[in-house]
């Protein structure tokens, strides 16, 4: 950090300080006009605000969401299932099953289920979609970094709000492991703008995520989305849920 040291200005200095005002002034004017990024904060729920750092994998911003869409359906691995002694529905919760070794991904059953080919062996079992190669070498680098349960503020760009770009992928990630296929939770599908669309226009869609009395609290089984993506699917839905 660079620390700040006290200036004292005497008259004589005068002339230099208005100098290098006069001169910021006039470099000012010819500067293009930056678009206005709007940011807030994330909540992270534990009030850490330490910068993210993109070496870093953040269990509970980056890999519990899509965790707990794919693995902790009723009679899988939620809480009152624990299928082979194996709850996934917080850090906590998945290191306790003992399927991770810290440190090394080789090891532990985890990484071991996902990847196989065997259709008897592996997670999530047929007819659910694998995790996708990205969610896969995701949680092999968190593994091999340690398993830690790291939490960072990594802001909050609300300034170009699309549906290919911002709501998708928080759907595929947060929401679709439950909401896609024949018999999606609810009857709700997310997988395709249509269904989306029309859970933003009928209103379930903002209430369902912001908690809002009337609606079911989503995702299911587990805290609610960071501020930032409620806050993003806001802007979407307020600005008629365009398919962009
Ligand atoms: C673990 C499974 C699961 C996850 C994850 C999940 N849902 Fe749901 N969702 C359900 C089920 C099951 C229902 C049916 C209502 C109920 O059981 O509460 C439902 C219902 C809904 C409804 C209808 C709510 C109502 O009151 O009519 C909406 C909208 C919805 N979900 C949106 C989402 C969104 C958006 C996400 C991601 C942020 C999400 N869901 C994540 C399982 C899930």
């Amino acid at each position: 950090m660079i620390g700040f040291r006290k200036i004292d200005i005497n008259r004589s200095d005068w002339k230099i300080v208005m100098g290098i005002f006069l001169f910021l002034f006039a470099s000012c004017k010819h500067e293009i006009p930056q678009p206005i990024v709007t940011t807030v904060p994330i909540d992270n729920g534990n009030g850490n605000t330490l910068p993210c750092d993109s070496d870093s994998v953040y269990f509970n911003m980056q890999i519990l969401p899509f965790l707990i869409a794919n693995c902790a359906q009723s009679g899988c691995h939620d809480a009152a299932s624990h299928e082979d002694g194996v709850t996934i529905t917080s850090y906590q919760t998945l290191m306790n099953s003992g399927i991770i070794v810290p440190g090394d991904p080789n090891d532990g059953d985890f990484m071991e289920v996902i990847t196989t080919s065997d259709p008897d062996d592996r997670m999530p079992p047929p007819p659910a979609a694998l995790l996708t190669s990205q969610q896969i070498q995701l949680i092999q680098t968190w593994i091999a970094q340690g398993a830690q349960n790291l939490n960072c503020d990594g802001g909050c760009d609300t300034s170009n709000v699309t549906y290919n770009a911002v709501i998708k992928p928080i759907m595929q990630n947060k929401c679709q492991g439950c909401h896609q296929g024949t018999s999606p939770g609810g009857g709700v599908n997310l997988s395709t703008y249509l269904g989306v669309q029309g859970s933003a226009i009928d209103g379930s869609l903002l209430g369902s995520v912001e908690h809002a009395s009337g609606w079911s609290a989503m995702p299911k089984n587990t805290s609610k989305l960071p501020d930032c993506d409620i806050a993003k699917i806001r802007i979407w839905v307020n600005a008629g849920a365009p398919n962009n």
